[in-house]
């Protein structure tokens, strides 16, 4: 079974917002579009992004958040008709969830573009994706609008879900690929921000030990990397960083991750693939180990 892991696309429509300006973010997050993001995430790269998934014909494709920018509607109507080609292609292959820039403010939430228009993503917080008779996906959301930060939380309810899911693949003797949004652990080269990080990742760090899925496949912090956190050692903490942001650092620059996996649930030929932006994605090997 061929995987490819992409996230963090982050489509955007326009630089100033004038409405909902009593959400700090509604101002703050233009201002940062308009001095830094529009150069960072070039419209010119969406469509070579999704097409690169598309040609590398994945079995499953997982995107872990932050399909838009604002959680504007021209924003999902762009990113819909991104992923309806993509879609197309690759069908129920395709497990997506949101991150928290697809929940931007709660007013964008009541408004509900992520679900009219991302038609393919689950209603339910905790879902899971059978893959073949012992490999399942099982996927959390903790994206909410949080005033002016850009935190993930993990809440109570949807974490007793997450366990109950976690204790159902224990009995049936699944093994588990776990996809979020957000990082529970990073690497000590790249910390997490107090306004940038999950608040709860300690229940997320406590679930990983115990249950000890397979991988851990999410985005948010736009760096990519293979992990292996000390205190979860069995976990594989795979950050695909994004797929749709220009910088001059190969690890930042717009790709993904891919690779192979049997049905014992070994993984094989484990490969970052970094834009060149013009035309090629570059194959850099990534350690499972
Ligand atoms: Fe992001
Ligand atoms: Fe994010």
């Amino acid at each position: 079974m061929k995987f490819v892991h992409f996230g963090d696309l982050h489509v955007w429509s326009r630089g100033f917002v004038w409405r909902e300006l009593q959400y700090p973010k509604r101002w703050i997050g233009p201002v940062n579009l308009w001095l830094n993001r529009r150069k960072r995430f070039p419209p010119a790269y969406r469509l070579p992004a999704i097409d690169a998934v598309i040609k590398e014909k994945p079995d499953i494709a997982v995107f872990t958040g932050d399909f838009t920018t604002f959680s504007l509607r021209e924003e999902f109507v762009m990113a819909s008709a991104l992923f309806e080609r993509l879609f197309e292609k690759v069908g129920d292959g395709l497990i997506a969830l949101p991150g928290n820039h697809d929940r931007y403010t709660e007013a964008a939430v009541r408004k509900g573009h992520l679900e009219d228009y991302l038609t393919f993503l689950s209603k339910d917080r905790v879902f899971t994706r059978q893959l073949a008779p012992r490999i399942t996906v099982v996927c959390v959301d903790h994206a909410y609008p949080v005033l002016w930060r850009s935190n993930g939380i993990v809440k109570d309810e949807v974490h007793e879900q997450l366990v109950e899911t976690m204790e159902r693949m224990r009995r049936t003797n699944q093994i588990v690929i776990l996809a979020g949004h957000f990082p529970f652990a990073t690497p000590p080269k790249h910390p997490e921000s107090w306004e940038h990080k999950l608040i709860g990742e300690e229940k997320m760090l406590a679930l990983v030990k115990e249950y000890k899925p397979k991988l851990y496949l999410h985005g948010h912090k736009h760096v990519r990397w293979s992990f292996r956190p000390d205190s979860c050692p069995d976990t594989l903490c795979l950050n695909c960083g994004s797929i749709g942001m220009k910088s001059e650092s190969r690890e930042k620059q717009a790709g993904y991750i891919t690779w192979e996996m049997d049905d014992r649930g070994e993984i094989r030929k484990l490969t970052a693939k970094v834009y060149d932006g013009i035309s090629e994605w570059v194959p850099h090997p990534l350690s499972a180990d």
